[in-house]
């Protein structure tokens, strides 16, 4: 992990802390609470043990990649139905709990700053455990010996096929990241391409050598971490072709994956990118969550946008879930 990642840790934790110790305050001194209760809602009590109730709960769920997203969110909500005991506590300057109008008023904002610290939260992810480290290749090793590959959907995707048929002209030297089984590698190398597949996982590239035996296509294949590509292949690429190996990495890793990209394409290379799931709302993977401004901020200095459409060519359990973007190298 990296050293932000460790602050972002930390900041989960005493959130936790926080929402829980609160929490659990509305059922030890519920007087507290009770003095800010705006006279115009009912059930004063109830309402103060309700909220305490969601504030231990969120408090807890807030601690795990998934249920992250929507611990945050429900936090939020919290936060804004529990603001009229802050305003009220304000219209009276502070009376109703015998502090200072200064402070009940100045404890307004904060409440802003607490949903703004939720919103950011919710996509934290933290991966600690080396066994399921999915920056390692044993992780993913795993997957193909124990043939726990779901993603594999058994041939090239609809969507390069009908890209590939449609070119009239070969693309030239193209890098396939994170191929896996390699059916789109044996697809673009059908079409004239000089084709470089990359995946650390050893299985997974046996089972491409052993398909590759059976085909005349010839293509390269690089038993290598994709991180380490810039050492030999700068400026190398006409085209890289991406499917689901960016939802597979670390989303910490994905400014790191655009500017691998852009370092190993030639000028004017493309990236063309079939992006999923946009459709998962929780944190946990892989695969993780896809998110179009998050691709646009790490593209837009790098990359110009050539496509950038839902294509209707998905297999069905897809379709919808995957958005084709098709980058050219800038600079
Ligand atoms: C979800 S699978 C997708 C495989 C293939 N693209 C497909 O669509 O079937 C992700 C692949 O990326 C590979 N991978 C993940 N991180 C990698 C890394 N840092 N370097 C090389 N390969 C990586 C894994 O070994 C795995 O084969």
């Amino acid at each position: 992990m990296k050293i932000q990642d460790y602050f972002k840790f930390l900041s989960i934790i005493l959130s936790s802390i926080f929402y829980i110790n609160v929490g659990i305050k509305h059922f030890t001194e519920p007087q507290w609470f009770l003095q800010i209760m705006p006279p115009y809602l009912p059930f004063h009590l109830e309402l103060v043990y309700i909220s305490g109730l969601f504030e231990i709960l969120l408090g807890i769920f807030i601690l795990f990649n998934f249920t992250r997203y929507h611990a945050c969110m429900g936090l939020i909500l919290l936060l804004v139905l529990v603001f009229p005991a802050n305003i009220y506590l304000a219209q009276t300057n502070g009376k109703a709990m015998d502090i200072s109008p200064v402070i009940a008023w100045g404890r307004l904002p904060f409440q802003l700053v607490f949903i703004g610290i939720a919103y950011l939260q919710r996509d934290f992810v933290f991966i600690f455990n080396k066994k399921y480290d999915i920056g390692l290749s044993s992780f993913w090793n795993d997957k193909y010996i124990n043939e726990k590959t779901k993603w594999d959907i058994g041939g090239a995707t609809p969507i390069l096929t009908n890209y590939l048929k449609n070119k009239k002209t070969e693309i030239g030297k193209v890098c396939v990241l994170g191929c896996g089984n390699g059916h789109d590698v044996i697809e673009l190398s059908r079409y004239n391409n000089e084709v470089y597949a990359v995946d650390f996982s050893k299985r997974a590239m046996q089972n491409l050598e052993n398909k590759l035996s059976d085909s005349n296509v010839k293509v390269q294949l690089i038993i290598e971490d994709i991180f380490n590509l810039d050492q030999n292949y700068s400026n190398s690429f006409d085209m890289v072709f991406e499917y689901t190996c960016y939802c597979a990495i670390n989303p910490n890793q994905r400014k790191r994956y655009f500017d691998l990209v852009h370092k190993i394409l030639r000028k004017d290379g493309i990236l063309f990118g079939i992006f999923i799931p946009f459709d998962k709302k929780t944190n946990d993977g892989p695969p993780f969550k896809v998110n179009l401004n998050e691709i646009k901020s790490y593209t837009k200095n790098k990359f110009e946008v050539i496509e950038n459409y839902i294509s209707k060519l998905s297999i069905p359990q897809r379709r919808n879930r995957e958005r084709v973007i098709i980058f050219k190298k800038k600079g």
